[in-house]
Parts: C-alpha cells; structure tokens; sequence
C-alpha cells in the first residue's frame, strides 16, 4: 500500500509509521516534510527521525528505500509540492495520514488556522485529485485519515458526547481547540457532501509509551509536574478533575490497524480513556511521593501542592500574569517577560485541568474491539475492582521514572538545580528551555 503522510516529524506519526511499516511489509511512504528554523533541510530531518524510531538497522535501511521525501510549503499552491511529484502522489497514493497540525495553545487565531484549517483544506483538495484520478483510472477508492483531537469540543459541562456525523463545539480552551474544531467541521462536511471515506481519529491528551514511559514532546501534564517538582506550583485547583490522558503507542496502534487492515473507511473514532481517566489528585499524590524518593538532587526539598477552589486559583494566576506583565513594562527586566509569557502558556494548559473534561467513548470502543487487534486504553493509575483489589497496575511510574531520565526532555538541568538549591537560594532558574 501506498501512504502519503504529514506530520513525520512530530511526536504521534513517527509511532504509527513504525507500527505501520511491522503490519504493511509492501508499505511505501511519501513523506510531507519541510525544512526547519535552524536550517536543517528535509533529508537532515528525515534521518533524525528514522535513526530515532525504535526499528532495527535492517527496518531502518528498508524504511529508506520504501520511501520518498515530498518538500512542502503550505501557503504555497498545492502545498508547495512539485508538480511532477504532485502527479506521482496523484497518481500512486491510496491512503493519506493527515497528522501534522501545529498544537500551540498560546497561538494568535490568525497565525494557528493556517496549519491547522487551510493545511487540512489543502490537503483535502490533494485527496480530491486522488479520488478523481483512482475513479477514472478504475483502481480502488482513496481513503483520508485525519487526526482530530477530542478537546476541539471545547468548553462542555457534560460528558463530551460521541455525536458523529454531527459535532456541536462549546466554546473552545484556546485557539489550537478552536483551529481544530474548525478544520473538523471542513472534514464532515465534506463527508456528507460526497460520502468521502474519510476517517476522523480523536485523541484526548497523548502521553507517553505504556510499554516504556518514553515520549518525544514535553508538554501539558509532563510541564505540570515539571513544575510541581521544582516548587514553582504552590497551588493547584480540581483535585478532582479527571486527565484523559492516553499513552502514545495505544493510539499509534489503533491508528496503524485501521489503515493496514483497511476495512473501516468512514467514521469517527475516539481514543479516550472515558470514566477511567486518571484524576489530577491520583497523579499529584503519586508523583510526590515518586519524585521525594528518587529525587536526584541531594538537598532539593519539594513542596507539597495545596488545593484550592477553583474561582481562587484563577485570580492568583492574573494577579501573578498582571504583576510580571507590569514589572516587566517598568523595568524592562526579560526575565519578567518569560515568567509573563510562561503563565501565558500555562493559562492554556489550565482549561484541561480546572475544567470539567469525562469523554463518552462506548461507540469508540465498540469500533476498537471490532477493527483492531486492541482494546480499551491502558490506564495511567493503578485500577482498583469493587472489593477493592488491585487488578491493573496503572504505568504512571514508567512516565514519572522518564520524566527523570531525560530532566523533562532537556528542561530541567538537574546540576544546576544542585547548584541552585545551595541553602537561601531559590530553583528559579533551574529550567531553561521554552516550549514550542
Ligand atoms: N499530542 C497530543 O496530546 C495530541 C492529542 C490529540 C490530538 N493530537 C493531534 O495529533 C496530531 C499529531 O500531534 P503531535 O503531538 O505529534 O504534534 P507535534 O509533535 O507538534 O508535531 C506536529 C507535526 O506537524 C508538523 N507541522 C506543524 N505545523 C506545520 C506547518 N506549518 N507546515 C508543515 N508541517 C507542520 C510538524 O512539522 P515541523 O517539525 O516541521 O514543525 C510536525 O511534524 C496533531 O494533529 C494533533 O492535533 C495530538
């Protein structure tokens, strides 16, 4: 089979292509792909996401062989693509994997809808051609797989229902909930104008491996407990509140056997862990108890988080944003500029966690059982039954046990940390890189 794919140097598609390239051994890949702000070009790039998959030499050799690099500029015509290559896709795609999507929460609406809606209707319209050419050419019909997310309902003070082919959006968290609302109400119409088969994959939050706690990209809860670690989160609200958070190679293998089993063309899938996701209290209690005794820092002390109501914890967070924002503009000084913009970017994670956020995911599952070798998504906590026996053992400590191997992706510098928790002097600076 034939697949052309976006988003190969993310932190989701990368997973499905190696679990593809195990279940499709004819596999052939055209790969989206475009240059990066530091000047690495495409082929660059492509390596260092080959030479990361977790695939022996000899898969990695094949990969190279089996597949084809397509430059792109998305504001471009076409995508940018070359036209002899544009026919070629034309003409040999079957299956397009549409992953890539800029996932920013702290993004202008004008600057996030092109990635996220104009790319999608781009990469519509290749489908289109695709459709077209494969009709009249006799072959078999082209299927799109896009990669929605379950938060583009937005705001939903019910369980957030599985209302496919209708979808009603609240309000959304943030411009990235929005930008995705937007480009999936583009897919299902263009579902119901043309009975495309098209399917819809929605995620909730994706965290890292079940089987190995590792992930690529830092962000969301991972920044949570970064930042509860390091002392810089005095208080937290919604002790309560469930995280739907499900690890990367549950989604990758749903993904992967709904394209190689190619028997499920149309519809919605959501990939939730439902009533089983893990609460903020559940994950806050294990991880201080985690971090306080592997702590690899001699001396760092961590504070416990205190819960408060929520309507407090918002105002603390603009009196805090207000108060850098302010010295910033008084002193010029930049670290208040990034303390300001941090709280910015927590402000969009917030929504996830002091929000009421229970997907539904019965139908979905009904769909997982029947068209993929998987089954409902394995829980972060520990799972007790009604007698309250142990009978799944959560992987939450295989993420927590990641998070201090790799210092948060590279945020934390735990030797500075050393250095900083010397006594009377504060962890301020001791994480240092900025989110994407
Ligand atoms: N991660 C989650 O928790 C989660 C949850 C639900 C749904 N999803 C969805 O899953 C998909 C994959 O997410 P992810 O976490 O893997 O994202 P990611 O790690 O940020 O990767 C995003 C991918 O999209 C590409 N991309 C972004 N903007 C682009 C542009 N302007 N032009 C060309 N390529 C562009 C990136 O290419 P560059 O490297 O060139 O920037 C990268 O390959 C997305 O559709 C996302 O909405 C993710």
């Amino acid at each position: 089979m034939n697949y052309f794919i976006t988003g190969i140097t993310g932190t989701v598609v990368p997973v499905i292509v190696e679990d593809l390239i195990r279940k499709d051994k004819d596999a052939f890949f055209y790969f989206a792909i475009r240059k990066d702000s530091k000047g690495n070009d495409i082929q660059d790039r492509f390596k260092a996401v080959v030479e990361s998959l977790n695939l022996d030499k000899a898969s990695k050799l094949n990969l190279y062989k089996q597949s084809k690099l397509v430059d792109i500029d998305i504001e471009a015509d076409k995508i940018g693509i070359e036209p002899d290559l544009y026919d070629e896709l034309v003409k040999n795609s079957e299956k397009i994997l549409h992953g890539a999507a800029d996932v920013r929460f702290d993004q202008p609406y004008e600057a996030i809808r092109m990635p996220n809606v104009v790319f999608t209707q781009k990469i519509y319209e290749l489908f289109a051609d695709i459709k077209k050419y494969r009709k009249t050419a006799g072959k078999s019909d082209a299927t799109l797989y896009y990669i929605s997310t379950g938060y583009a309902y937005g705001k939903y003070n019910k369980m957030i229902p599985e209302d496919y082919p209708e979808f009603h959006p609240g309000k959304p968290d943030n411009t990235y909930a929005q930008t995705k609302a937007e480009a999936k109400i583009f897919i299902l119409d263009k579902i119901k104008q043309h009975n495309d088969r098209i399917v819809i994959f929605e995620p909730t939050i994706i965290g890292g491996s079940a089987k190995t706690g590792k992930t690529k990209t830092y962000n969301l809860h991972y920044i949570v407990i970064m930042l509860g670690y390091l002392g810089k989160l005095p208080f937290l609200t919604s002790h309560k509140n469930q995280l739907d958070i499900v690890p990367v190679d549950w989604v990758a293998a749903i993904i992967s056997d709904i394209m190689s089993k190619n028997e499920f063309h149309q519809g919605a899938i959501r990939m939730a862990s439902g009533k089983d996701a893990v609460t903020v209290g559940f994950l806050h209690d294990k991880g201080y108890d985690f971090y306080v005794t592997n702590d690899p820092v001699p001396g760092h002390v961590i504070p416990k988080i205190r819960f408060v109501p929520r309507w407090f914890f918002n105002s603390m967070v603009q009196v805090q944003k207000r108060f850098y924002q302010m010295m910033y503009l008084c002193t010029r000084i930049k670290r208040y500029r990034k303390l300001f913009k941090g709280i910015c970017l927590l402000e969009g994670y917030f929504p996830y966690i002091t929000g009421y956020k229970v997907f539904e995911n019965s139908k979905s599952l009904a769909l997982i059982n029947k068209y993929t070798d998987c089954g409902a998504a394995p829980p972060l906590q520990d799972v007790f039954d009604s007698n309250g026996h142990l009978v799944q053992k959560g992987y939450y400590k295989k993420i927590f046990v990641d998070t201090l191997e790799t210092g948060w992706g590279g945020m934390v510098d735990f030797k500075r940390l050393e250095k900083k928790t010397e006594p009377f002097k504060s962890p301020q600076a001791a994480y240092s890189a900025t989110r994407k």
